[in-house]
């Protein structure tokens, strides 16, 4: 298989992306960035010659030597980037959240259909080797049915939110909640209604929530929970807990255990198996690897622009309930 020639556009997280498509093999083909200063540092660290730097992303559109583009830029300029390198004939791994507003995803989802390029969207809890292994589990049966399923995304964001961060669009459940909501969806399917609360009483520059508890109602008889805490006094963790008719699991994308609980022919459940698993939650290389897969094959990606749609989708419903009191219905038509 010939190697992806990709380019890299925002060099901050973008730089787990470099290394991502190093870890697989592919070609850095060019790197992007309009900070000087973050431009020189990704291309040193990296070895990329300065031939392949760029300051301005229009630059590498009608190059012939890309295949695809990674975007890791701000939320707010993801539409922008993604549809442009989509219009020009290039695959798209774009960052989480797709985008931030419903016209945005919209725009991007029809970009998407319009060209016929492959648009994945880096929802990279899906590649955390604790949740692989849970939906696997999930699948198997192993925990019967699901009649309940919970997580939650609790990260400190106190030093890292004074910037595009802040904007009132880009609401916690939106941008750090997205993965909570993205893994829910996988797991369990989609929402059809969801009633929220929040509270604001940890960050004081940002105009929006910092807590947030939702309810979910994914069908006539599984229900679940998401909850996020961007301003919380501990370390990050995504603790998520799968009730199943079956059996029970608990697990987590900073913990090297998960824990399974399964019932006997007694109906009950007794001593659980500790099950060991690599804590990597932001596993660059997999999800680069699956990305290049499906733009070297036939396959579809995991999580394409409906996908990326659908979950930013629910986090919308949950930031209106929470505004209005009210339960709200996801809108998934894209
Ligand atoms: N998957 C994850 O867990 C994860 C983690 C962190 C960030 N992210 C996402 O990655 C994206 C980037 O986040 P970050 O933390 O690196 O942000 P950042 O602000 O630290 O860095 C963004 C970089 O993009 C550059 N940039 C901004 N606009 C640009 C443009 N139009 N063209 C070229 N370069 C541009 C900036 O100069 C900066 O170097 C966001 O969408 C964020 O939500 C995802």
């Amino acid at each position: 298989m010939k190697p992806i020639r990709v380019a890299v556009v925002g060099l901050r997280f973008g730089m787990a992306h470099i290394e991502g498509a190093l870890g697989c093999g592919a070609e850095i083909a060019a790197i992007c960035d309009c900070n000087e200063d973050n431009l020189r540092f990704a291309g040193e660290r990296y070895s990329i010659p300065e031939e392949k730097r760029f300051a301005d992303y229009r630059a590498l559109l009608s190059r012939g030597d890309i295949d695809a583009a990674v975007i890791a830029v701000p939320d707010q300029w993801h539409r922008e980037l993604t549809c442009a390198f989509l219009r020009a004939g290039k695959h798209v791994l774009c960052e989480k959240p797709m985008a931030l507003t419903r016209e945005d995803t919209m725009a991007m989802v029809r970009a998407a259909d319009e060209t016929g390029r492959k648009l994945m969207v880096g929802q990279i809890c899906r590649f955390t080797p604790a949740f692989e292994k849970a939906k696997a589990l999930v699948e198997s049966g192993v925990l019967g049915e699901l009649y309940f399923l919970e997580s939650e995304y609790a990260h400190d964001y106190m030093k890292i939110v004074d910037n595009w961060r802040a904007d009132p669009l880009r609401h916690g459940v939106i941008g750090g909640g997205c993965h909570a909501v993205d893994l829910l969806r996988w797991l369990g399917g989609d929402p059809v209604e969801v009633f929220a609360y929040g509270t604001k009483r940890l960050l004081p520059q940002v105009p929006y929530d910092d807590a947030t508890v939702a309810v979910l109602k994914f069908g006539e008889n599984t229900m679940g929970k998401v909850f996020v805490s961007t301003g919380c006094k501990r370390d990050y963790t995504m603790r998520t807990v799968l009730y199943g008719t079956k059996g029970t699991l608990i697990c987590d994308n900073t913990s090297p255990t998960m824990t399974l609980f399964t019932a006997g022919e007694d109906g009950m459940a007794h001593a659980p198996e500790i099950i060991g698993v690599e804590v990597n939650n932001h596993n660059a290389v997999r999800e680069f690897e699956a990305f290049a897969e499906a733009v070297a094959g036939d396959a579809p990606v995991l999580t394409d622009a409906r996908e990326g749609a659908k979950t930013v989708a629910v986090c919308h419903a949950i930031i209106e309930s929470a505004r209005t009191g009210k339960p709200v219905r996801p809108d998934y038509a894209f």
